[in-house]
């Protein structure tokens, strides 16, 4: 029975093929299909609690309260809840990260994901993924994919993501490379409107973003490295192009961003697997089977202008958290409706 309050956790996810770019058809479908990654280790928290006493909603994220655009997409998404449950109630949002904000790694995905499951859950709404996940999509596209654990497509014009493969599919690790950034990048919302608008690339892309896409996919599917290496970073090098090509350019790369595009395949060359990718930021994301993950992350860590490296595995779902004690150490409801031993030697089973 819903008490007002829901509390969810979420996995950002990174996009092996990109999408980049919006539907003519509005509601914030997307262009060109996408296909993520769930990570483990990059994890949104967060609780909403609707109140009597509140005249509009109020949220606190990483400890900061939110204000401006980041607020009104939380109300706009809490919105299309309250319209679906007939509530009028204010909600108070808390949300933290457990990963370094500092490290400018876009929190939107696992936020929104996040923060659909727990709204839905404090009205008594609906925890399907697939309607949660066009709940999150319509807030930010990326945030669909977050609803899934494992390996997640969302089609183009799309309104839902679906999981391809479980999360114990392919025991690969994905090495964020927090790139030290400058001036904060532009925003992807804007970013794609302006590329779109002015890049003379942009229909070039939308026609070979679904092959890229299919090649991305076979490759997961039939777990075929090195097929996925060259197509998903076809996929991010020729959605950064299309932005290069904008009037004025989009430039989010940094100078270690380049270094690291040029050394990378010079590693791969001389026998270490693996595959980039970059998003929307300066940041170098490494996938590389798992058995090479430490050669590779003390390689990443020496690098000149890498600040850290954040080492993740495939992810789970978006999931309910227990409601009692404090947000940080309430558990999946998943693992505490088992006994603590069941729940222990099934997560160390995971690999
Ligand atoms: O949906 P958004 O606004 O989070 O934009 C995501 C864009 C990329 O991360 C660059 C690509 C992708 O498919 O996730």
């Amino acid at each position: 029975m819903a008490d007002g309050v829901g509390r969810a956790e979420a996995c950002a996810n990174i996009a092996l093929a990109k999408y980049w770019g919006k539907s003519p058809q509005g509601g914030n479908l997307t262009a060109v299909p996408s296909l993520s990654l769930t990570l483990d280790n990059l994890r949104t928290r967060t609780e909403v609690r609707f109140s009597d006493d509140l005249e509009t909603d109020e949220a606190s994220l990483d400890g900061r309260p939110a204000s401006g655009r980041v607020l009104t997409r939380i109300t706009e998404l809490l919105d299309r809840l309250r319209a679906a449950q007939g509530e009028t109630r204010r909600a108070r949002v808390v949300s933290f990260n457990d990963f370094p904000t500092a490290a400018g790694l876009a929190s939107s995905a696992s936020g929104f994901a996040a923060l659909a499951m727990a709204a839905s859950q404090a009205l008594g709404g609906t925890l399907d993924p697939v309607i949660l996940s066009s709940v999150a999509r319509q807030s930010s596209a990326s945030a669909a994919r977050s609803l899934f654990g494992g390996f997640v497509e969302l089609g183009a014009e799309t309104d839902s993501a679906r999981p391809i493969a479980p999360q114990d599919h392919w025991d690969l690790t994905m090495l964020v490379a927090v790139v030290q950034s400058g001036p904060k990048p532009v925003a992807s919302t804007g970013g794609m409107v302006h590329t779109a608008a002015t890049s003379p690339l942009y229909e070039a892309w939308v026609r070979s973003a679904p092959g890229m896409f299919e090649a991305v996919r076979r490759a997961v599917l039939e777990r075929r490295f090195e097929d996925l290496a060259r197509a998903m970073e076809q996929s991010a090098l020729t959605m950064h192009a299309t932005m290069l090509a904008a009037q004025p350019p989009i430039v989010y790369f940094r100078g270690t961003t380049v270094e690291l595009i040029d050394r990378l395949p010079r590693w791969r060359d001389a026998g270490l697997p693996l595959a980039f990718t970059m998003d929307a930021g300066p940041n170098v994301k490494v996938l590389t089977p798992s058995e090479h993950a430490s050669e590779l992350t003390r390689r990443l860590e020496e690098f000149p202008g890498v600040g850290s490296v954040i080492a993740c595995r495939p992810g789970p779902a978006a999931r309910l958290l227990e409601l009692t004690g404090s947000l940080e150490a309430a558990r999946p409801l998943t693992e505490a409706a088992r006994p603590l031993t069941e729940a222990a030697s099934s997560t160390g089973a995971r690999s």
